[in-house]
């Protein structure tokens, strides 16, 4: 079920939401539960990668021989994975990354009162981006998460960050994409169109780095 086809190879994926603090009690999140990109990295390493997981906070636990590195904020998952990315030969963004994180956070708690409170945020840097903007980057995968004009969204993404493939994942589903143990995808390169179909994540996630071996080994004969 898990042939080995990445044995020799290093894949580096992110995982996870992360969280941006508000003051030194409070954050901002979303609701990744890890759970993908966790299956992920476990098929990876079943198939014979050397498996490096980013990985925002989760309350799941990593599978088996695979290097985690557990970070919280955007920034920190940036800075970790752009720490090893020179030797890694494939990414995989299943990360959940916030945008945006508090312009200034407060040292200390703040205070209730009266009336509207208003919060400032500025961007995060783009993770993604950055890994596919490299002079040598590795072959990536990214992950679009859309509620509406899936395909259309994806491809725009596909695109704009100069990825290799991209995953299209419909959120909008209910028992589906977040927090859930099912999952189906789109996956979209420059000159194809592959759905796969709603099934468990591990399942999925096989077939996805099947279609995925197939264009990185593709890429590399070229
Ligand atoms: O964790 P689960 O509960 O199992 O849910 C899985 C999932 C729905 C989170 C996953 O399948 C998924 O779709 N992940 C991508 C979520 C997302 O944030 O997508 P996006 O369309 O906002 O981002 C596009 C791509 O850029 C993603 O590959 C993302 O990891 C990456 N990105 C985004 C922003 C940022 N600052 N840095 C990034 O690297």
């Amino acid at each position: 079920e898990a042939p080995a086809l990445f044995a020799g190879k290093k894949i580096m994926i992110t995982a996870g939401p992360t969280r941006e603090a508000l003051d030194p009690v409070r954050y901002i999140s979303n609701h990744s539960s890890g759970k993908m990109g966790y299956a992920i990295a476990e098929a990876a390493r079943k198939m014979g990668a050397h498996v490096t997981l980013v990985s925002g906070p989760v309350n799941i636990s990593a599978p088996p021989n695979v290097e985690l590195i557990s970070v919280t904020s955007a920034q920190e998952m940036h800075d970790a994975v752009m720490r090893d990315i020179q030797q890694q030969d494939i990414f995989i963004a299943c990360a959940a990354v916030a945008d945006f994180r508090l312009a200034d956070i407060p040292t200390h708690k703040v205070k209730k009162k009266d009336g509207i409170l208003t919060l400032s945020f500025e961007p995060n840097p783009d993770i993604l981006q950055a890994v596919a903007a490299q002079a040598r980057p590795p072959f990536t995968l990214g992950f679009a998460a859309e509620t509406n004009d899936i395909e259309a969204y994806a491809k725009s993404k596909l695109e704009r960050k100069k990825l290799n493939m991209i995953a299209a994942n419909d959120v909008s589903l209910s028992g589906l994409g977040f927090n859930s143990d099912r999952n189906a995808l789109t996956v979209i390169t420059k000159n194809s169109k592959i759905s796969l179909p709603a099934t468990s994540k591990y399942r999925l996630a096989i077939e996805l780095l099947k279609l995925l071996n197939s264009e990185y080994s593709a890429s590399q004969n070229n």
